[in-house]
């Protein structure tokens, strides 16, 4: 090995267990199954609202009553989109996903904003409210205009999730799927150095624009061993189709050494707790509705714990994208949309994250062992 290969010490494959920044805005014991947002745990959190979770991570504290009414005001004011936008998301091709259009919708959002030179903080929080309230808005948007429906106007009245749901059906959502879908957004919002996050820190840590790093988040977000399991999850639940089904399936995938989506993680090594609390809300979902897809994922999850957890001891626990797709099937999202919202959660801890890479910078470059 050469001087610099001794220096540069031994490979890492994938950054495992690597800590290549500090920050304050959550933490994760993945041997303990805890998460935190700034110091407060996901299992009070959830019972805030979005946009309460989302002051806490941007600016540090969980909002009292004024404040968050005004910080609440600012995100509901700035919902709609430009025609130019709709326009855009018409000449999609349609057989995309969502997260594509929106991860488009995002560059042409850049072009537009009148302060894309200015990266004063003042700006950047404004330019990250209307990023963050907008997400939702193309989303549904696009479904719609794929679908030939007529596009729905954000109301200011509804919260983050019961809004969405609005504008992506075109009719007020029952109370429960309403309050699922904001708890949805809140357990998706932040998740330490997770690949989109770090993806969006490096691309702001060479001081580009905020829409830039959060296209770089979008981008990485989309693959399959990130958020894009949830659609797969998806996928999975419906071939199975039926609990007589789901035992089998599983153990066909793992006879041919295939990974079960919606499992496994490489910080936890055990229960992800966002996982316990999708599996709560699905529950309550089932027991509204047909218990078929809760059945059939109660299955798939006693299945890899036997084969894997105990007969071959590997941390193989279900991860956010597993009952979350539950969740999914209970409100009749479509999977093309299942990444993308995802992404409606998460563009929050993206930018908190950016913010503090902006505060305090150095350009991440790390080194490459040359083979
Ligand atoms: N099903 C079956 N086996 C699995 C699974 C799984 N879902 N996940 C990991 N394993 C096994 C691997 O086959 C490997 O076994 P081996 O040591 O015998 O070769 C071992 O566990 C380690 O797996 P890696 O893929 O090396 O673990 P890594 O930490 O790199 O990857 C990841 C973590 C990508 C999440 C992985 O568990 C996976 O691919 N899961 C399925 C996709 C998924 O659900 N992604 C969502 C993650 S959460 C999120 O990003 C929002």
């Amino acid at each position: 090995m050469s001087q610099e290969g001794e220096k540069m010490g031994e490979l890492k494959k994938g950054l495992e267990g690597v800590e290549v920044l500090e920050t304050k805005i959550s933490s994760i014991d993945g041997e303990n199954g805890i998460l935190k947002y700034r110091g407060t745990d996901i299992n009070d959190l959830v019972e805030y609202s979005f946009e309460a979770v989302t002051h806490l991570l941007l600016y540090e504290k969980l909002p009292n009553e004024s404040e968050l009414a005004a910080f609440s005001d600012q995100l509901r004011g700035s919902r709609k989109i430009d025609q130019d936008i709709l326009d855009v998301l018409t000449t999609c091709d349609f057989n995309i996903q969502a997260m594509d259009a929106l991860r488009t919708a995002v560059s042409y959002m850049s072009h537009c904003d009148p302060d894309l030179g200015d990266s004063s903080l003042e700006s950047n929080l404004r330019k990250a409210t209307g990023l963050i309230a907008k997400f939702p808005t193309v989303v549904a948007a696009f479904h719609r205009v794929r679908d030939d429906l007529d596009v729905i106007e954000p109301d200011a009245s509804m919260s983050h999730g019961e809004n969405f749901l609005y504008m992506l059906k075109g009719k007020k959502p029952g109370e429960l799927e309403a309050e699922i879908v904001d708890k949805d957004f809140v357990l998706s919002a932040e998740h330490e150095l997770n690949a989109s996050t770090f993806s969006a820190r490096v691309t702001a840590s060479t001081l580009a624009d905020i829409h830039s790093t959060v296209i770089s988040g979008l981008s990485t977000l989309k693959g399959p061993l990130h958020a894009g399991a949830r659609m797969c999850v998806m996928e999975m639940l419906d071939d199975i189709s039926s609990p007589e089904n789901a035992e089998d399936h599983v153990l066909n995938l793992i006879s041919k050494k295939e990974k079960v989506m919606g499992f496994g993680h490489r910080v936890y090594k055990t229960h992800d707790p966002r996982d316990r609390i999708y599996k709560k809300l699905a529950k309550r979902l089932a027991d509204h509705g047909d218990p078929k897809w809760f059945e059939i994922a109660e299955i798939i999850e006693a299945t890899v714990q036997r084969e894997l957890v105990e007969k071959r001891e590997k941390p193989i626990y279900p991860n956010l994208d597993f009952y979350s797709a539950v969740t999914y099937k209970y409100i009749e999202i479509p999977e093309t949309l299942a990444t993308a919202m995802f992404a409606i959660g998460r563009v929050s801890g993206w930018i908190a994250h950016v913010l503090e890479q902006y505060a305090d910078n150095r350009l991440i470059r790390p080194r490459a062992k040359t083979s």
